[in-house]
């Protein structure tokens, strides 16, 4: 593993030579466009991930542009765009100047005959879109992929489609980077976390290391393509079941009549080989409740049971059922049928307005398939699962037979609730520390008689 930081990264072709391979005229003029930000940079897929890179592809002087198939997604960027040298673009078209291009879209995961398994139709889609953009001048461009998906995906898959078209490593020079944005996390961004980086052969694993070493701190080389994937999809994996062992835990403490939450702080206090997780209302987001799938059949095809993994996900597709069964209990005896609940947060971790694969799709799924009358409210959604948001200011503890607290966003006190006669199941266990953590300290609202702690409310974030 080598890496380049900005101070150190090659400028010359010497330093090209000095690794002891041939050199194309064609890669040098890449190199020297990318050194000099001059290469024009298409990023295909504006969402989490695509518009945030683009935004900081030309922050970096680059000539970016941010293609997308969702005509509200471009207007969207267009309205958010910080920089000059950005143009957020919808006809694939307009893709025909770039030099590299960087393909951002969705690896989710769909319906099988064996369960969920992963569905890679729009990272093929993207890729037959971009190529048949490119105009047939010989050129050399650089094609990265930064989508999550198995190893050996961005070789068997990608590379032929590749190859039926154009000259792979002639005219188009390969790279897989995985992206590691964590929306929502103010310590680490896209610049200060290192990028894994990978090429199909040497000339495109060097050009994707160089171009990313432009716009982040470091940019770490792998091996090879399948060791850049795997990266990926063990960082993801690995949190995976982290957080179903954290739920069995949970489980388990809550039938001794103790707080796992609790006791996962108290281990976290040993300053080593410890790492905390906590259980919720389950696991969700497009990264790790989908990830593990792309890693499980992967490991399947290549002839092992993997039982580990195979357990976690069991644990994960039941976790709804176990916050129901929690929710009967809590309803102490009235009959689900009818109950009317409230859940407050429904976006798939703290602090963002992204729902996708949330915990509460699932929940009020399993609730409403019972008869239950499901409301929410989350400050950072105005519309989930057809409802609308709820106004909290309106409501009174009787317009309810629970509030089932399922993502923290930090506005609101349960214990308050609690005590304003609002009965509340908190699936994120949040109240058993007696000292209100910093973000939940803040500007004090009225809530129908109830005093709750309010943050001030965001505007909810689109495309970023
Ligand atoms: N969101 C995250 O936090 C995160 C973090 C790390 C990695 N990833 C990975 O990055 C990839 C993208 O995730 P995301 O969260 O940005 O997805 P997203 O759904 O937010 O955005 C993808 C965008 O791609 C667009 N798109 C789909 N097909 C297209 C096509 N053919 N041409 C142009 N645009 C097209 C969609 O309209 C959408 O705007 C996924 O593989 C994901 O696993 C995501």
């Amino acid at each position: 593993m080598t890496s380049i930081r900005p101070k150190d990264r090659p400028h010359t072709s010497a330093a090209l030579s000095a690794a002891g391979r041939p050199v194309t005229d064609q890669v040098h003029v890449l190199r020297d466009r990318i050194n000099g930000r001059q290469a024009v940079v298409g990023v295909v897929g504006q969402g989490y991930v695509g518009f945030p890179l683009a935004q900081r592809v030309a922050e970096c002087g680059f000539t970016t542009l941010g293609f997308d198939v969702n005509d509200a997604t471009i207007a969207r960027c267009a309205a958010g765009n910080r920089h000059r040298k950005y143009r957020a673009i919808r006809s694939v078209g307009d893709l025909t100047s770039v030099d590299v291009i960087i393909i951002a879209v969705p690896t989710p995961t769909r319906d099988g005959e064996a369960g969920r398994e992963p569905d890679l139709s729009v990272v093929t889609a993207a890729v037959h879109t971009v190529l048949a953009s490119l105009p047939d001048d010989r050129r050399l461009r650089l094609l990265i992929l930064e989508s999550t998906y198995a190893p050996g995906t961005t070789r068997n898959v990608v590379a032929p489609i590749v190859a039926a078209c154009r000259k792979l490593n002639r005219e188009i020079a390969l790279g897989y980077s995985p992206e590691r944005i964590d929306p929502g996390n103010t310590t680490y961004s896209l610049v200060n976390t290192p990028k894994v980086t990978s090429g199909y052969d040497e000339d495109a694993a060097f050009l994707t290391q160089l171009f990313y070493s432009q716009i982040v701190d470091q940019a770490v080389s792998a091996p090879s393509l399948e060791a850049a994937e795997a990266t990926k999809i063990l960082e993801n994996t690995f949190r995976f079941i982290n957080i179903t062992f954290a739920q069995e835990f949970d489980q388990y403490c809550e039938q001794l009549g103790i707080s796992a939450r609790e006791v996962t702080r108290l281990a976290a206090t040993k300053p080593f080989g410890f790492m905390p997780f906590y259980a919720g209302a389950g696991i969700g987001g497009h990264c790790i409740a989908e990830d593990p799938y792309y890693l499980h059949q992967s490991m399947q095809d290549a002839g092992l049971a993997a039982p580990i993994l195979g357990a976690a996900i069991a644990n994960h597709e039941a976790r709804a059922g176990v916050i129901r069964e929690r929710i009967v209990y809590r309803l102490g005896g009235r009959p689900i049928h009818g109950a009317r609940i409230l859940l407050l947060g429904v976006s798939y971790k703290p602090g963002i307005g992204d729902a996708r694969r949330s915990p509460a799709e699932l929940l009020i799924a399993e609730l409403a398939a019972e008869g239950a009358i499901v409301d929410y409210h989350d400050p950072y959604i105005a519309r989930f699962a057809g409802r609308d948001s709820v106004d909290l200011g309106s409501l009174q503890p009787t317009d309810y037979d629970l509030c089932v607290v399922v993502t923290d966003h930090g506005f609101v006190q349960v214990r308050r609730l609690e005590a304003a006669g609002w009965r509340v199941l908190d699936t994120t266990n949040s109240t058993v520390s007696d000292t209100p953590s910093p973000a939940k300290r803040g500007v004090l609202e009225r809530l129908s008689g109830v005093t709750r702690l309010l943050r001030p409310r965001p505007s909810i974030k689109v495309a970023s």
